[in-house]
């Protein structure tokens, strides 16, 4: 989803009306309900599209709201993209594990990255983690992967190159574990847009000690998934190469070799652009053939994954047509990171058209991740926590039977 992270924002007064519910939604790009919240739960910025009532008290200076502006400018961008196209003549040469088949369904699960304006924030406050009793729920029906955003600036706290912060660390690991520990597939995913403390990553020797550094924790766990990074966007290409590649150099350098690799891409990692925007990254490399391109996919009108309304029933495979067409071209292999539609009959059709469309097409396609589980999306659009929030009431009974 198109969550940007940056600035707290000086608060616009709130004028009374009803008090949202705990959990529930108080803000974001077009949100016209309450926006003040019951006593006990303060509205807290999560991103442009989302502030959401949080328990405690009402901080005393930091109040978040969004405005919408950087939001707009992003998504403008995002439309009017052309791209340059890298001029790259090696492709082909290197990398992907061909032939994964059908091997993953899942869900993202948020919590960890939450709280982006304070840093580093207080747990059950700003930021949470993933439940395990979720997790347990949703692998119990097939769900066999989960990509479980966090933030940099948490775990590296103070720069890049910092050692890693043992208490947040230790309770990622721990959801880390928990999935793995079941058999399931967990998917490391630094949540930060390509940028840290709100700036470009241009340091790419920096961003492969980060990532050597978090590489090294997970080593021997073979079913940890390194993401390189969540949704890199409005950066020069030839950068987004250069990182994607440096996350590699640094997590096969300390020994890190039998885990899967996903890299993303440029303007959100979209896949209805990838073909035109991201054409350079065929030509990263891998020593060890587990690199697997992760593109998101939402289908509302500007793609952005703020919008219930889906564009047409067929929308789900038309935006990934092309970047079908880009992975069996080059020999490479993709999994989608992120999709959702809302709760109604012509988004079921589109999202159930392009699952049986990537599962026709698992020799390049070998999954796909709902956006998104976690405890705290409160009445979300596509929220997928079980027992009952929106997406998962509408969805999960479709969405397990194209389990591997
Ligand atoms: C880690 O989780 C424990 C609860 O299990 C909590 O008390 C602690 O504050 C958390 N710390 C961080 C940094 O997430
Ligand atoms: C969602 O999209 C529909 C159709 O394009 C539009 O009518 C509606 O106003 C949008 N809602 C929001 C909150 O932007």
């Amino acid at each position: 989803m198109r969550i940007n992270t940056l600035l707290p924002v000086a608060l616009a007064a709130a004028t009374a009306q009803a008090q949202q519910t705990a959990w529930g939604q108080c803000g974001g790009t077009g949100w016209t309900g309450a926006k003040t919240c019951i006593s006990g739960y303060t509205c807290t910025f999560s991103n442009p599209y989302y502030s959401q009532c949080l328990p405690g008290a009402p901080g005393t200076t930091t109040s978040k709201v969004a405005t919408s502006t950087k939001a707009t400018s992003t998504l403008s961008t995002l439309k009017t993209s052309t791209s340059t196209k890298a001029s790259t003549t090696s492709g082909g040469s290197t990398s992907s594990p061909t032939g994964l088949g059908w091997k993953w369904l899942g869900v993202d699960e948020s919590g960890a990255e939450f709280g982006n304006t304070a840093i580093p924030g207080v747990w059950g406050k700003d930021f949470t983690f993933p439940a395990d009793a979720s997790l347990s729920t949703l692998m119990g029906q097939g769900f066999n992967i989960f990509r479980v955003p966090f933030l940099m600036e948490r775990m590296a706290v103070g720069s890049l190159t910092a050692s890693l912060d043992p208490a947040y660390l230790a309770n990622y690991t721990a959801t880390i574990n928990y999935i793995t520990g079941k058999g399931g597939w967990a998917i490391v995913d630094p949540h930060n847009f390509g940028r840290y403390n709100g700036n470009i990553i241009t340091d790419t020797a920096g961003f492969q000690t980060f990532w050597a550094n978090l590489a090294s924790t997970f080593k021997s766990n073979s079913k940890a998934i390194f993401d390189t990074n969540n949704e890199y966007h409005d950066m020069d290409q030839t950068l987004v190469l250069n990182l994607n590649q440096a996350a590699i150099n640094g997590i096969r350098g300390v020994g890190a070799t039998s885990q899967y690799i996903f890299a993303e891409g440029n303007s959100y990692s979209g896949a209805w652009t990838w073909e035109t925007v991201n054409d350079n990254l065929k030509a990263l490399t891998d020593p060890s053939n587990l690199l697997v391109y992760e593109m998101h996919q939402y289908l509302d009108s500007d793609g952005s994954g703020t919008n219930a309304t889906c564009v047409s029933s067929t929308i789900g495979v038309d935006r990934i047509t092309s970047a079908t067409a880009w992975l069996q071209t080059n020999n490479k292999v993709g999994i989608i990171g992120e999709f959702a539609g809302g709760a109604n009959s012509v988004c079921l059709s589109a999202v159930t058209g392009m699952l049986s469309y990537m599962k026709a097409n698992s020799n390049v396609w070998s999954g796909a991740l709902w956006w998104g589980g976690g405890p705290w999306w409160g009445t979300y659009i596509f929220g997928f926590e079980p027992p009952s929030s929106t997406g998962y009431n509408y969805y999960d009974s479709t969405l397990i039977t194209y389990k591997p």
